[in-house]
């Protein structure tokens, strides 16, 4: 079983979730989300119908399913082409775009999703395209790491509000300096170029602002978090050698990654 399973995770070129498939085998992600997971403000999800927007390799849906959710859906886009790519790139053609974010969109979900013998149920949708008429209700919907990849992250978030009866849990990066200028207002950094894909990126009261004003309230939220690279991130070795940066980083959000605010929300209109 090991043997077998161990050659699947292998077959997948990119892994973004680190995920524990078997006793001994883990997949090798760009991040790991394992450290944060119970820190993070869930609700109560068991017996209800769950969507997680984004999911990738699913690491936040099995953890959904993990935690009793009577039905888990996972969303995210078919293809790499439907990624919000700036100009720049798009320009490049589709298998530049392939080349930059790996060959084929889905596999690492399908490799997870069978050797978890999970049920959580595939949906190929863009986030924009949400909708009652759809694919119904949701009593939770988490969505994570997504909004800084969107040229129009309100537009998702209303999306997100028309599906979502109960609870929403959002957890994005964040800008750690503009957090910390500006602690009350909420400012982002527009990026918009580049393979890295990067739009917005808010500071915790945007992020916040952005969720309210998509129609939510904001029920809680925890102090701003590292999203730890994973051993297939180039960063896991250089951080490292950054002992600096690692320190600055380790004193704000106590760990070494990326910055991410997270929060619970639900409906507010
Ligand atoms: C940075 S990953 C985050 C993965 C996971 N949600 C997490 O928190 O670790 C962003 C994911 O969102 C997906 N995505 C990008 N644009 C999307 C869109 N318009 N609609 C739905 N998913 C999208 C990507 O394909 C990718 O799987």
């Amino acid at each position: 079983m090991s043997a077998s399973l161990r050659e699947a995770v292998g077959s997948n070129p990119v892994w973004y979730h680190t995920i524990d498939l078997a006793a001994d085998v883990t997949t090798p992600g760009h991040f790991d989300l394992r450290p944060i997971v119970d820190k993070l403000p869930w609700p109560a999800v068991r017996g209800k119908r769950c969507l997680d927007v984004g999911t990738y390799d699913g690491f936040l849906a099995f953890e959904l399913e993990r935690r009793g959710a009577s039905e888990v859906v996972a969303l995210d886009i078919p293809d790499h082409e439907d990624w919000d790519w700036p100009a720049e790139i798009r320009a490049l053609g589709p298998e530049y775009l392939a080349s930059v974010a790996g060959p084929e969109k889905g596999a690492g979900f399908r490799i997870a999703r069978e050797a978890l013998r999970s049920s959580v149920e595939k949906v190929d949708m863009t986030v924009y395209d949400l909708s009652r008429e759809r694919l119904g209700t949701f009593d939770v919907v988490v969505c994570g790491s997504l909004l800084l990849h969107l040229r129009d992250p309100l537009r998702a978030l209303e999306a997100i509000r028309s599906v979502c009866s109960g609870e929403f849990m959002s957890a994005e990066e964040i800008d750690l300096r503009l957090s910390v200028r500006h602690p009350r207002r909420a400012v982002a950094r527009l990026d918009g170029t580049g393979e890295r894909m990067q739009w917005w990126v808010p500071n915790v009261a945007a992020h916040k602002r952005m969720v309210f004003a998509a129609g939510f309230e904001i029920l809680r939220s925890i102090r701003p978090y590292s999203e730890a690279f994973g051993v297939a991130h180039p960063a896991h070795r250089r951080q490292m050698r950054t002992m600096h940066l690692r320190l600055a980083r380790t004193l704000l959000t106590a760990d070494m990654g990326v910055p991410h605010a997270a929060l619970l929300a639900r409906p507010r209109v």
